[in-house]
């Protein structure tokens, strides 16, 4: 049976994604416009709990003011009548070709300004509907040819426009947070911040990156042959998981916006494990909205774009039912145990040991047994099996 997603799940997703009409490099739309207020009361009927959009998404770029009202007016009737919100908001510095160069790095100072306050806008729009995250996606930030940029000015650029975005959020008194969102390659042949570790180091840098965090998603994470639930995890535990992005992805390749678990199924069970269990010695919760960011396939019809969304609620409801009876299972805590999992919270120093304490104790090194400690195994196969027969419903 398939679990029915409620309000309380927090299940949100992008407008476009719904919204895809399978447009790719190498085909044409194979399906018709959806209307935002549709895509509104559909998810709403399907148990979704908020939508996220772009600018562009929402309001078509080039949009006088009288239409960008009528179109606000009827999205928020469909908002209240659906009682759906808008967590999330995000700016497309991707589709007009100003930005084949990028927004924020364009080797254009007019192209930069131009893209710098397409965002600003957009943060106002933001902050009106109450969202609580702003995302910023790179995807145009970047080159083909490394002869073609100068990587220490584009990223001295890219620290001027997140922090003039920042600062901006905080002078308007603004309940925002700014999320990046890393991704190797893809519209550019190389993409700035490209994985979550990148845009990590980069917020360290900010003037204003204590409003500034990351928005990891799955498959941007494993087209760069990286563990996304690691991601995750650095990203929780530098205190700057603030929204995230799931999907599904099949290995290295193009950015495939698949389902959620239609691509590695079990690094979706422990993405779901971390999300709703937290680490197992305990730390930073993620308590933000569960959004996807998938591609409905380009073979669907509509009944297909609706079934895909439900399918992302559904199986993340049935990884999330398993995650839990896997924690619960005394048998996995056994095995935790028995891993040293649960000893790895324990401070490697004792209270107040310091270098010279450790070097002076005989007992750490020249009285330590290393072959005999070599000995032991781990378990870790016993422990990850488990995970599996309790991804599959066999436990
Ligand atoms: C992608 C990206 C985008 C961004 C979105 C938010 O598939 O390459 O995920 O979908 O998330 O544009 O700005
Ligand atoms: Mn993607
Ligand atoms: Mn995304």
């Amino acid at each position: 049976m398939s679990p029915t997603p409620t309000r309380d799940d927090h299940f949100s997703f992008g407008l476009w994604t719904v919204g895809w009409q399978g447009r790719d490099q190498f085909g044409d739309a194979s399906r018709t416009a959806l209307d935002p207020v549709e895509a509104v009361e559909k998810l709403a009927a399907l148990g979704a709990w908020g939508i996220t959009f772009h600018d562009d998404d929402l309001i078509p770029f080039g949009s006088d003011a009288a239409t960008r009202d009528r179109i606000l007016g009827s999205f928020r009737q469909a908002l209240s009548a659906n009682d759906i919100v808008v967590p999330m908001v995000t700016t497309n510095l991707f589709s007009h070709p100003v930005f084949k160069d990028g927004g924020f790095t364009s080797n254009d100072r007019g192209v930069r300004r131009f893209a710098l306050s397409k965002v600003l806008r957009n943060v106002d729009l933001a902050a009106e509907l109450g969202a609580a995250t702003f995302v910023m996606w790179g995807g145009r930030e970047g080159a083909e040819y490394d002869g073609s940029k100068d990587l220490y000015a584009a990223l001295d650029r890219y620290r001027e426009g997140v922090d003039t975005v920042a600062s901006y959020i905080k002078a308007k008194g603004y309940d925002l947070r700014i999320a990046l969102e890393p991704k190797p390659n893809e519209p550019r042949g190389d993409i700035l911040l490209p994985t979550v570790g990148h845009a990590l180091a980069f917020i360290a840098t900010l003037e204003h990156g204590d409003i500034v965090g990351v928005n990891p998603e799955t498959g941007h994470e494993q087209m760069a042959g990286l563990n996304y639930t690691h991601g995750l995890a650095q990203a929780l535990w530098a205190g700057k998981l603030f929204h995230l992005d799931l999907n599904g992805q099949r290995s290295i390749k193009y950015d495939q916006d698949l389902v959620f678990g239609h691509g590695d199924l079990l690094s979706a069970f422990f993405t779901v494990d971390l999300i709703e269990n937290g680490f197992p010695g305990g730390g930073a919760r993620y308590e933000g909205p569960r959004h996807f960011d998938y591609k409905p396939s380009r073979t669907e019809d509509y009944d297909g774009v609706w079934a895909s969304a439900k399918a992302n609620m559904a199986t993340y409801l049935l990884l999330k039912e398993r995650a839990l009876a896997f924690r619960a299972d005394p048998e996995v805590q056994e095995a935790l145990a028995a891993s040293g999992v649960l000893d790895l919270a324990t401070p490697t120093l004792g209270a107040g040991e310091t270098a010279a304490d450790l070097l002076a104790d005989a007992s750490s090194y020249d009285a330590y047994d290393a072959d005999t400690s070599a000995e032991h195994g781990f378990g870790f196969v016993h422990l990850n099996q488990l995970a599996v027969e309790h991804a599959l419903g066999a436990r």
